[in-house]
């Protein structure tokens, strides 16, 4: 049993709470920090949390805690992955891991010179759909992945300090965006490099100074694409899909709307539907089991299995880092409508990749361009002559 203090008691800290305790988990809060007395000791009852505070070093130098779970608004996950290198606190922090790549760098090498335990708590790359989707991609089904698309789209987040740019480091780009490239660069292959990244980016309706809509490309040095659509300005509720080429298949994922769950109400005795959900009559999109379809208990087993043996979950703080860097040359791109290299001066992957090649030998003379049946019946070939590059047909009967 791990024993965990719970920094930070709103949104996500309570979705933590419910996945890490609501299964007869053998891992237990037993402090919480917030910052207002009454959230605090709201939490610790609801947990049964036998400690809480309003002071973070108390929470995490508690002598009983194991591990450190930071819940807390962007601006101050730095300053809680500090305090627990300095205690020497294994720590598992939500998303994004800094505002930018210089904060996520910074806490990156901290936590390694400690020697501490660090987890990136990157719950949409432990969706149950997710994880049989990147099986399928491992074991070849869809062969060489050419392109990634991953869509996070919802009416906006839930608290005053992610519509604060100094607070929140950045809008739905960072916000959203971080669950989008770690989705795709995962589908894409984590070792391979990430080298450019062009993004549009606006504010189309919120009065904030954050962007609220924006596409991006990022392009891996193996010639694959990722891309990520994000938004604070979506009607109908959360939208999470995700889309995957290869060049021998294709996956499609919803992971929230019109997951096959399709409800209908007047709205009697209607109240919570789903996260983000903007109705709670008509036709509804509830969510099965959210936790679970969100990724939380396979990342909280991932995470404290992995704590136990001593080894590094899936997600980790240099996945945190590749992601800010990744960010970061979104937001340049935005500015200067270019594409923009994506600075790492940390990359534990692999390096001097090409595009890989893409011709498919048909026979000692041919390449194969496509091989279709027609709907008359005969089988086509169209082929390319390796020698003088000539495009012919073959029917074969
Ligand atoms: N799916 C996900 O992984 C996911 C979803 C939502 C939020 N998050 C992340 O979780 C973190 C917290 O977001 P949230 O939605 O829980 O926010 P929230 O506003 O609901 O909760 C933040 C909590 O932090 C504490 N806090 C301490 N000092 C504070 C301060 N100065 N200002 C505001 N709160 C302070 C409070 O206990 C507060 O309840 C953010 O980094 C966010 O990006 C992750």
């Amino acid at each position: 049993m791990k024993k965990i203090a719970m920094l930070g008691s709103g949104f996500i800290g309570r979705f933590y709470a419910d996945s890490l305790q609501g299964y007869r988990s053998r891992d237990k809060i037993i402090s919480i920090y917030s910052r207002r007395e009454e959230s605090a000791r709201k939490f610790a009852e609801d947990y049964q949390c036998e400690h809480w505070t309003t002071n973070m070093e108390e929470s995490i130098a508690h002598p009983d805690i194991d591990v450190v779970c930071i819940s807390l608004p962007n601006n101050l996950h730095e300053a809680a992955v500090m305090l627990c290198c300095k205690h020497k606190k294994a720590v598992i922090t939500t998303k994004p891991l800094g505002r930018n790549a210089e904060e996520a760098k910074r806490m990156l090498l901290a936590v390694e010179e400690a020697g501490i335990f660090n987890g990136y708590l990157e719950d949409l790359v432990y969706t149950p759909k997710f994880i049989k989707a990147m099986e399928s991609v491992k074991n070849g089904a869809l062969g060489r992945i050419l392109w990634a698309k991953s869509r996070e789209t919802h009416p906006g987040p839930h608290s005053e300090w992610f519509w604060d740019i100094e607070q929140a480091g950045g809008g739905c780009i960072l916000d959203l965006g971080c669950h989008c490239v770690e989705i795709t660069r995962s589908y894409i292959g984590k070792d391979i490099k990430p080298v450019e990244v062009m993004c549009w980016a606006d504010t189309q309706v919120k009065p904030i100074d954050a962007e609220d809509h924006a596409i991006g490309l990022v392009k891996y040095e193996n010639g694959a694409i990722g891309q990520f659509e994000v938004s604070w300005t979506f009607r109908g509720g959360l939208d999470l899909r995700d889309e995957v080429m290869g060049s021998e298949g294709t996956i499609w994922i919803n992971s929230f709307l019109r997951t096959g769950f399709d409800m209908f109400t007047t709205g009697k005795g209607a109240d919570y539907v789903a996260e983000k959900a903007e109705s709670n009559t008509g036709w509804l999109f509830p969510v099965g089991d959210e936790l679970n379809e969100l990724g939380y208990n396979h990342m909280f087993m991932d995470m404290f299995n992995a704590m136990e043996k001593g080894i590094d979950p899936k997600e980790t703080f240099y996945d945190g880092y590749v992601v800010n860097a990744i960010l970061d040359a979104a937001y340049k791109s935005a500015k200067t409508k270019q594409w923009e290299p994506v600075k790492l001066d940390i990359w534990r992957g692999q390096t001097g990749l090409s595009k890989e090649s893409h011709l498919i030998s048909y026979d000692a003379d041919y390449y194969l361009i496509k091989e279709e049946m027609t709907h008359f019946g005969t089988k086509k070939l169209i082929l390319k002559h390796k020698q003088t590059g000539k495009i012919s047909e073959q029917i074969i009967d």
